[in-house]
């Protein structure tokens, strides 16, 4: 079923702004200008991650064509990420653009997933060995893909486009898969617990700090730190979003409402479909991993469609607080019913759809911050 956009590029640019001035976008700009080992770092450094704290590090080593990867354990998001669930997912994320990158740029990727649990933050070995140079769309769309928090056109997607979507997980029955909710009912039934969800992590003073501590409200702020969530990334109109950046940076309690608000009125609002990666163990860093890696597929792929992507966390992160304070697990359970099969688990979600304006762009820190000496 051909879905083919008429112009690609055209498709893909209309929706992401392009980088702001000042060396915290920099990465947007400079990540194609390298063939080697950097250059494929360069692509995983854009990579999405939850609250874009940017929870890696790497190492090159024998020559150039060995790259570790390695879990930056100072850049947990605590009380929102209590089992690094998104810790690993996001380095899964930033693998995908990796391997895509090492093939454009001529090298044949050997990927390792590093299942040692003495040492979590050994992530993954990326060997670099000579082969063809293979330019995919989903490797075009990296430096334009972007999370999108405004609001999306009330248009259905089509079903032979999501299943064309779906089939991004491959054919491995025991690998990552995609289920969507995207019945009227079911997305009723999705946004009503991702609102209650929002209303459980805000309520939850340990969340609140957790995910405040990641906000950055000046540019000054942005330059220092490279990282983290912006007025910007809001999906405010542009005019809101230049006021935004004048006005005195909102309290957390102020920001918390503003967040649930949006999630209500306009994320969960508009969306065409929810989409849920599962997996067999979402406990298993290396099945979060390869669910990252299917999740930066479909933001990519996406993005090549002219589609937007809002990622939406909220259920699998209460789920992840019940247990690790012995809640009842409210969202635990209600997504067990959402999975509907006892063999496989979430490990995140997301919303779909046709944006109605551009998403602004996320700072990132650069390869050189990000790179240490030593490989193995
Ligand atoms: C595992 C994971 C969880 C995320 N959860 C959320 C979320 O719950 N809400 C949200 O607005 N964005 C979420 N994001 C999106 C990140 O905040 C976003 O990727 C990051 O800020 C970088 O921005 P970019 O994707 O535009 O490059 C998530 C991303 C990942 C990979």
């Amino acid at each position: 079923m051909g879905t083919e956009p008429l112009d690609p590029v055209a498709a893909m640019t209309a929706y992401a702004a392009p980088p702001p001035r000042g060396a915290a976008f920099d990465a947007w700009r400079t990540w194609d200008g390298r063939d080697d080992a950097h250059g494929v770092i360069a692509a995983g450094i854009l990579a999405a991650n939850a609250r874009n704290v940017q929870p890696w590090r790497f190492a090159v080593g024998e020559h150039a064509t060995r790259i570790d990867v390695y879990a930056d354990l100072t850049r947990r998001q605590g009380a929102l990420d209590p089992f690094d669930r998104e810790l690993y997912v996001g380095l899964g994320c930033a693998l995908e653009n990796m391997v895509l990158a090492a093939r454009a740029r001529g090298h044949e990727p050997g990927l390792h997933l590093v299942p040692d649990p003495d040492r979590p933050e050994h992530a993954a070995v990326l060997r670099l060995t000579p082969g063809e140079r293979a330019r995919s769309e989903l490797y075009d769309a990296i430096p334009h893909r972007r999370t999108n928090r405004g609001p999306f056109l009330r248009l259905p997607l089509p079903r032979p486009l999501l299943d064309e979507i779906a089939a991004l997980a491959g054919h491995d029955p025991g690998g990552p898969a995609l289920l969507w909710h995207a019945e009227e009912a079911e997305r009723d039934r999705v946004a009503r617990l991702l609102v209650e969800a929002t209303e459980a992590v805000i309520a939850d003073e340990g969340q609140s700090l957790a995910g405040h501590r990641w906000y950055r409200g000046t540019d000054r702020e942005i330059e220092r730190s490279r990282d983290g969530m912006t007025v910007d990334t809001q999906g405010m109109p542009p005019l809101m979003s230049t006021l935004g950046k004048r006005l005195p940076a909102p309290s957390r309690r102020t920001a918390d409402r503003f967040w649930l608000r949006n999630t209500r009125t306009v994320h969960v609002a508009t969306a065409a479909a929810f989409g849920m990666v599962t997996v067999a163990d979402a406990d298993d860093p290396v099945e979060r991993m390869r669910g990252g890696r299917l999740l930066q597929r479909i933001h990519l792929f996406a993005t090549a469609r002219g589609l937007a992507v809002g990622h939406l966390n909220m259920m699998t992160v209460r789920a992840d607080r019940e247990r690790e304070l012995g809640l009842p697990p409210r969202f635990g359970k209600a997504l067990e019913e959402l999975v509907g099969d006892p063999g496989r688990q979430a490990l995140v979600t997301f919303r779909i759809g046709r944006p109605a304006r551009p998403a602004g762009t996320s700072p990132r820190r650069p390869v050189a911050t990000v790179l240490g000496t030593d490989a193995g």
